[in-house]
């Protein structure tokens, strides 16, 4: 339908132009005969959540470098900044400007039904991006498009199990403590769920489940009251990199060590993402033992997406991105989940310069 009227818009134009050619023979005279109207782009209205992680930073610039003017669109770019109220108001925006598609990554799953079915009613096109919605009618939002955050919890989990077998230590020497992402976000939900899991499967001591907000300073800050808090402390389950980066300097700055070797004291540290090089030098020096990767680089996806719609075609509901695991060594080689085998990578130099 929306198509049908940007059709029609350019059909007004492309008459305006020709009546202007026939019209004014001094005028025709000045337009050259091979002029035609540039194609009106596709215009999208993006709120993204935030900029709290480099993986947002990525995925920003995922958005960016597709949608472009080159490419035939107008992109209308809105920094949530970690609040849902300013990106309601932005989606609220993009339904009076009367843009073609309006792409979501909401902060948090709840609170979306009414402003959705506002753009429902404009008639206009959502795409979830990255973190889901928890609506009441699925006809809310057209599709989504992001990553599995449970299976990617119960992959590194898996690795954890897996490793600890073969590294001949027993589940109840496991005290884990978790620092979560932003609480209500579709990540952290994931990844929590995906931990929860395998601590109760596997008979591991879950020590605590904190906010970190998916940001260093938090990690940071909250790692350094949990090492307070347990002596025991061993694993720490970070629901993001930059979470993990804090975690480390604050381990660090305890007088303690980040590392795999848990029969020596090292406290391991696993986390989320793998986008930045930070994060893979921090696998390969053993600081990181094993990251769940989550692949920010969605925008082509989402094209392909708009795409179909244009051409009156229906996309897939839900379409995952793919991910893999980065490890510091081959003590495991894949994991199976859900009958389902998942390669580890080992990060070497040369991964590093990729
Ligand atoms: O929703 C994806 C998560 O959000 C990424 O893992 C994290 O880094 C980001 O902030």
């Amino acid at each position: 339908m929306r198509l049908q009227n940007r059709i029609l818009k350019a059909g007004i134009c492309l008459l305006a132009a020709a009546s202007l050619l026939t019209g004014c023979d001094k005028k025709s005279e000045m337009v050259p005969a091979e002029t035609s109207p540039a194609p009106k782009p596709v215009v999208i209205g993006f709120s993204q959540l935030g900029a709290e992680s480099d993986w947002r930073s990525a995925n920003t610039q995922s958005m960016k470098t597709t949608f472009t003017a080159e490419n035939g669109y107008q992109l209308i770019f809105e920094d949530g900044q970690q609040k849902q109220s300013n990106q309601i108001r932005a989606i609220r925006t993009f339904i009076q400007q009367d843009v073609d598609y309006i792409v979501l990554a909401p902060v948090t799953e709840t609170g979306w039904d009414t402003v959705l079915q506002e753009a429902k009613d404009a008639g206009i096109p959502v795409i979830l991006l990255d973190r889901q919605v928890d609506a009441t009618d699925d006809s809310l939002f057209t599709c989504w498009v992001g990553s599995d955050f449970e299976l990617e919890g119960r992959k590194v989990t898996e690795w954890l199990r897996q490793y600890t077998i073969r590294k001949g230590i027993d589940p109840s020497e496991i005290h884990i403590v978790n620092i979560q992402g932003t609480i209500g976000a579709s990540a952290q939900i994931g990844r929590t769920k995906g931990l929860a899991r395998a601590a109760e499967e596997n008979g591991w001591e879950l020590l605590a489940e904190v906010p970190g907000d998916f940001t260093q300073t938090k990690g940071r800050e909250v790692m350094a009251e949990l090492l307070n808090m347990y002596e025991d402390l061993n694993v720490v389950y970070c629901e993001n990199d930059n979470e993990a980066f804090g975690a480390i300097e604050a381990i660090e700055a305890a007088g303690r060590k980040a590392g795999s070797d848990l029969q020596t004291g090292e406290i391991m540290v696993i986390s989320f993402d793998g986008v930045k090089k930070e994060a893979m030098e921090y696998v390969y020096e053993d600081k990181i033992s094993c990251i769940g990767e989550c692949n920010p680089d969605q925008g082509a996806m989402v094209q392909e997406v708009i795409g179909k719609l244009e051409r009156g075609e229906t996309p897939e509901k839900f379409s995952y991105v793919q991910e893999g695991m980065l490890t510091h060594d081959d003590t495991v080689t894949e994991v199976m989940v859900g009958g389902k085998k998942y390669p580890v990578t080992v990060v070497t130099g040369e991964k590093i310069q990729e």
